[in-house]
């Protein structure tokens, strides 16, 4: 099958199925072109949770989809690639939660979103990277742990003097950006605006002309006035600005920036995700309502 075709029987199966298919901006080119919505992770979650599609394809890694199937439990929720995972996301675990809870009864346990449910499910609040600075700045005095980005947890500490206590965990794509690679493009590009995703390390972030989760970096470029961008998160952002505004250059800061879990999504992975029904994700039903009721308190707090 040419990949015409392929194209042809995806749309043709997700009518079959009244299915809805979401991609982040970091998957391949040819999956966000397919997409019924390409997003960051809080509007692809909304969409889940909105939705009236029976199935839900999510063309993105396993937290993702997970949050998915949380939002909208009575939906079949399809992960195209079944190891498709977030290394950050499986860096937090459950046992140093609890005896981080034991020790600091007052503190508010703050989880990424990328997490798996049962983290989620030992938070008091999820949030993402487009609504972490809102909620937690509403709240000066309190003690947070959050779990498990210490860079962006850094990032709000340094911008807002917030109490956060920090957890071990990173991207490795985004932790990887130095300083170097910034000043280098820099260099070549001196009119160039540099924008990054609050995952990079805060020294990274002092370089920057504007920080934001990825639908506002996406934002800042379209309607900022400079011609190039330097582009500090994962370059599968870049098709979408290009699409948007082809007249400016978008450039990402160093060639490292590709997340492998995101790029394993391909066109035959969705047809047969759509064909035979794979990979369905399940919650485990002792943890599934307290999950979903950190991710609610995030989806209240962020429409205030
Ligand atoms: P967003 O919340 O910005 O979509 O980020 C998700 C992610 O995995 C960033 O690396
Ligand atoms: Fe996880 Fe980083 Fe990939 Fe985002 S870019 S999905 S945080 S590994």
């Amino acid at each position: 099958m040419n990949q015409k075709q392929m194209v042809q029987e995806i749309l043709a199966l997700k009518t079959k199925h009244n299915a809805l298919i979401l991609a982040h901006y970091y998957q391949n080119k040819e999956i966000q072109d397919i997409a019924d919505l390409v997003g960051d992770s809080f509007q692809l979650s909304k969409a889940a949770a909105e939705t009236n599609a029976d199935t839900i394809v999510f063309c993105g890694v396993h937290f993702m989809a997970e949050t998915a199937k949380l939002l909208s439990p009575n939906k079949r929720v399809l992960l195209p690639v079944k190891d498709a995972g977030c290394p950050m996301a499986d860096m937090a675990d459950a046992k140093s939660i609890k005896e981080y809870r034991e020790k600091h009864p007052e503190a508010s346990v703050v989880c990424y979103v990328n997490s798996t449910a049962e983290i989620k499910a030992l938070s008091d609040i999820c949030v993402t990277s487009s609504n972490a600075e809102k909620i937690l700045k509403r709240y000066p005095g309190q003690k947070f742990l959050y779990v498990p980005d210490k860079n962006l947890a850094q990032y709000l500490i340094d911008k807002h003097d917030l109490n956060i206590d920090l957890f071990e965990g990173w991207c490795d794509i985004h932790n990887d950006l130095t300083v170097e690679d910034v000043k280098t493009m820099k260099e070549k590009y001196p009119d160039a605006r540099f924008i990054a995703h609050p995952e990079a390390p805060l020294e990274v972030l002092r370089e920057a002309d504007f920080v934001g989760g990825t639908q506002a970096l996406l934002s800042y470029a379209l309607h900022d006035e400079a011609s190039t961008y330097l582009i500090g998160t994962e370059e599968g952002l870049i098709h979408e600005l290009q699409k948007q505004s082809p007249d400016k250059t978008f450039l990402p800061v160093t060639d490292k920036l590709v997340c492998e879990d995101m790029k394993k999504t391909t066109l035959e992975d969705l047809h047969r995700a759509l064909k035979e029904g794979v990979y369905e994700i399940e919650v485990d039903s002792t943890i599934r309502e307290a999950a979903e009721a950190s991710l609610r308190r995030m989806m209240e707090e962020s429409a205030q």
